[in-house]
């Protein structure tokens, strides 16, 4: 059986080492494959697809919205957070689901443990930062959603419960008082590695700061947090954890994430 990457571009994805690493612990006879598809092209590929009944895909920047109308049914995470990351393909019939939320969280816990009276400063308002933001907001004391464009972190505020607030990036001193910093904004992502998204004065010892991106493995705000005494989390656990919640959608059986996480680790290390 086939799985496939859609997205454009993909070139540099560490998703095909991670899932072939597990399909082959598991003496699955499937296989992982990249497979570029232009914004103009996706109704016409998700239709092959179909009809070559494909196991399941993956859907990353920019179709994880525009997907949405290709799909049969969307599953509750998918519907919730408005975009997908995941495809099944049961019969024929594609179902749409999000695993980015419960791997992003799910990589957040295991390190830190449960969240429930943290106060969480979260960074971005974009399609990662809207995931996160569904799964914060009900468990943590206070969420921060700070974004370079103000409206849009108001806006995603808005939509959630508990005591969640939107505001502009320039807000960022509420950063010293938080227990959590997310870094959801692909500032600091490959090529950009001198960049972050906040000043270093803000962090301090005692927070946790967990930036997202995973290219490069350790960020400039990784960097800055460490100076401050600060602990750090890395984005590579997320990627490999919405790797693992994928996986089990697709084969109903469970990866080691420990073999996900050492395959992309390699293929980061090797510069792709
Ligand atoms: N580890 C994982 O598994 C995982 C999963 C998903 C995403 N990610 C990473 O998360 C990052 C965001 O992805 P996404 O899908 O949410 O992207 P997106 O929807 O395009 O959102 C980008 C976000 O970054 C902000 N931003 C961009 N350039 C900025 C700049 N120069 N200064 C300040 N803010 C800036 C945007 O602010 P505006 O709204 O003002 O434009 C927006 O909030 C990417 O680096 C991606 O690789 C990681």
């Amino acid at each position: 059986m086939n799985y496939y990457l859609l997205g454009y571009p993909v070139g540099h994805s560490v998703s095909p080492a991670m899932h072939n690493a597990a399909f082959k612990e598991l003496d699955l006879p499937h296989r992982y494959n990249l497979l570029e598809t232009r914004p103009e092209n996706l109704g016409e590929t998700v239709q092959g697809l179909r009809e070559n009944i494909m196991g399941g895909a993956n859907v990353t920047i920019p179709h994880k919205i525009e997907i949405i109308k290709h799909m049969d049914t969307l599953a509750a995470s998918a519907k919730q957070i408005g975009a997908v990351n995941t495809i099944e393909n049961r019969g024929g019939q594609l179902i749409g689901h999000n695993t980015d939320a419960s791997g992003g969280i799910k990589a957040l816990t295991e390190k830190y443990g449960e969240l429930n009276e943290n106060r969480v400063v979260l960074l971005g308002a974009g399609g990662a930062a809207r995931a996160l933001a569904q799964e914060l907001a009900p468990k943590v004391s206070e969420l921060v959603i700070l974004n370079r464009s103000p409206e849009k972190a108001e806006k995603l505020a808005h939509t959630l419960p508990g005591n969640t607030v939107g505001a502009g990036l320039c807000e960022q001193r509420v950063i010293n008082t938080a227990d959590i910093v997310i870094n959801a904004t692909s500032v600091g992502m490959a090529p950009n590695t001198s960049e972050s998204p906040i000043e270093a004065q803000y962090l301090r010892k005692g927070q946790l700061v967990y930036d997202i991106v995973y290219n490069p493995i350790k960020t400039r705000l990784m960097r800055d947090a460490e100076k401050a005494g600060a602990e750090t989390l890395g984005g590579l656990w997320m990627l490999v954890y919405q790797g693992v919640e994928a996986f089990k959608i697709w084969t109903d059986l469970e990866p080691n994430p420990e073999t996900m996480y050492r395959a992309a680790l390699r293929v980061l290390e090797a510069g792709h």
